[in-house]
């Protein structure tokens, strides 16, 4: 696992190591590159640049087919507050991606084992991630892994914890009976099988995690620290993040 720690912008970092790699791959017709991408306050920046690369024509995501981390039961795609609704509005309406080439878990889905079970399967179909960004939650969590997840968990439903619940009620009008209580999310397993893993961690109410994340054991209390186990894991930390490192 590699950590880096910049001055500078995380998103933009992690941008520009995004459109590296997705230059540097000779896709095919049935062989894309295939990206994980997760939704919350962290990656905007990242998001907002990379379209501006795509404007500039620094990078296309023409051969790209993207699988976001998560969706929250029970909000339909048009819902504000889905995740559907984030990675169009932040990201995926302003590039030259194909639309067929997007996949978010469908949180309304009745069956929820089958709607796991498929995405799994699609991924598998792809030959596996390439490279699968991430953030990371003030406990830890990678995805909507909570503390106590299998680091061998695969695509699932979880439900979110209390400590999630209130950091996302602010994307709630602060009201944690809003924010749903269960997500479908893709497993720390699922995560490490990818071929690269790069998580983005940015603020001081993310300190306590990352000390946990790289300077205690791997744990399932701290899902993050699985990453400790990845070959090609990279941490991106801004220094406010870094306030509780020994
Ligand atoms: C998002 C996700 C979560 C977030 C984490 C950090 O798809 O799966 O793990 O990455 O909760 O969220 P922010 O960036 O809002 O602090």
């Amino acid at each position: 696992m590699r950590v880096v720690i910049t001055d500078k912008s995380v998103g933009d970092w992690a941008a520009v190591y995004v459109a590296k790699k997705i230059n540097e791959f000779k896709p095919t017709a049935d062989r894309p590159f295939v990206l994980g991408l997760p939704t919350g306050g962290t990656p905007l920046a990242m998001y907002k640049r990379l379209i501006q690369m795509n404007k500039d024509g620094i990078v296309s995501f023409e051969n790209v087919v993207t699988f976001n981390m998560d969706e929250y039961v029970g909000l339909t795609p048009d819902n504000d507050q889905s995740y559907h609704y984030y990675m169009h509005t932040n990201f995926f309406d302003h590039i030259d991606i194909k639309k067929e080439n997007i996949n978010i878990l469908d949180g309304t889905a009745k069956d929820y084992k089958a709607e796991c079970e498929r995405y799994e399967e699609k991924i598998k179909s792809y030959g596996g991630i390439h490279l699968f960004l991430g953030g990371i939650g003030p406990d830890g969590h990678i995805a909507f892994n909570e503390p106590g997840s299998s680091l061998s968990s695969r695509t699932r439903d979880k439900d979110l914890t209390m400590d999630t619940i209130i950091a996302n009620s602010r994307f709630f009008g602060g009201d944690i009976n809003k924010v749903p209580k269960l997500a479908l999310t893709v497993g720390v397993g699922t995560i490490l099988d990818a071929k690269e893993v790069l998580i983005m961690v940015t603020g001081a109410n993310k300190a306590r995690a990352l000390h946990h994340g790289i300077e205690e054991g791997v744990n399932h209390m701290w899902t993050i620290s699985a990453l400790q186990l990845h070959r090609h894991g990279i941490i991106v930390s801004d220094e406010a993040a870094c306030a509780e490192l020994k």
